[in-house]
């Protein structure tokens, strides 16, 4: 009877989780490479897994998921493949607001869309505008995303206030830098998830993860499903948080 009841949802603990959720998706190339497939299919097959994902996060209740799709330094791979991701974006916004709308998610994109395709730039801006009263969960996109350019793009709007006398330099502290950043609608994550093994952060949010869980799991991004969800859950919320106290 008990180990009926024992099942893969129930480890995760309802009243422990993670308020927001960010995710690297990494490895869409490797999981095409090991099928024998262009690294296009990959992508293809990531987006899939995001889609999903945002679902299952909505269902536990999580109330924001972040997910890194394309970073500053991306603009270095090859033409064929950045287009295709463009365009990539653009069709995904076009085919699934209708969904996001009748879910009650609330889009935001972060980082600089300036340099995107106008279209892109357009169906960003759409969709926005469409689902921003949207309270079901919090979905950010980061496109175009670089921390580094995030903090440049921070500290020039708080010193042209503090130019124009709008903010003195004494009152500038940790919610001053927050408030500037793309982020500032979100607080930060608790739970970082990279896929593929890589141990790194890729210039993601490298203010917003000062106190975050970092999960890294070698599966790859096309293959990450709610059971891969449920147990970086399940490992978060067996993590001691200390904020650097002493219990
Ligand atoms: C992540 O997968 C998606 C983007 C960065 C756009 P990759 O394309 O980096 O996949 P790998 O790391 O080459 O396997
Ligand atoms: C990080 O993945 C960026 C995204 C997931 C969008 P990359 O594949 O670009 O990172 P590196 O090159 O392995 O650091
Ligand atoms: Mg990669």
């Amino acid at each position: 009877m008990t180990a009926q009841l024992i099942t893969k949802s129930t480890q995760v603990n309802q009243a422990k989780l993670p308020n927001h959720v960010a995710v690297i998706m990494d490895g869409n190339g490797r999981w095409a490479k090991q099928r024998g497939l262009p690294r296009i299919e990959g992508h293809r097959r990531g987006a899939n897994a995001l889609k999903e994902i945002l679902r299952y996060c909505k269902d536990l209740g999580i109330k924001t998921l972040t997910a890194y799709a394309f970073s500053t330094e991306n603009w270095g791979r090859p033409t064929g493949e950045v287009s295709f991701l463009m365009s990539l974006f653009e069709r995904l916004l076009q085919k699934e607001l209708k969904e996001m709308e009748a879910e009650e998610v609330c889009i935001n994109f972060i980082g600089d869309l300036t340099p995107l395709p106008p279209s892109l730039q357009q169906e960003m801006h759409h969709s926005m505008e469409r689902t921003k009263h949207n309270q079901g969960v919090f979905f950010n996109v980061a496109i175009n995303y670089g921390s580094r350019h995030e903090m440049i793009h921070a500290c020039k709007a708080i010193a042209q206030k503090v130019q124009q006398g709008e903010l003195s330099t004494d009152s500038i502290n940790d919610q001053t830098i927050s408030q500037h950043l793309y982020t500032s609608a979100s607080p930060d994550p608790d739970l970082l998830i990279r896929t593929s093994g890589e141990m790194r952060l890729s210039n993601f949010m490298l203010w917003q993860l000062a106190y975050t869980e970092i999960y890294v799991t070698e599966t790859l991004w096309p293959d990450f499903d709610n059971d891969q969800l449920d147990r970086a859950i399940v490992a978060f919320q067996q993590r001691d948080r200390r904020f650097g106290k002493v219990k």
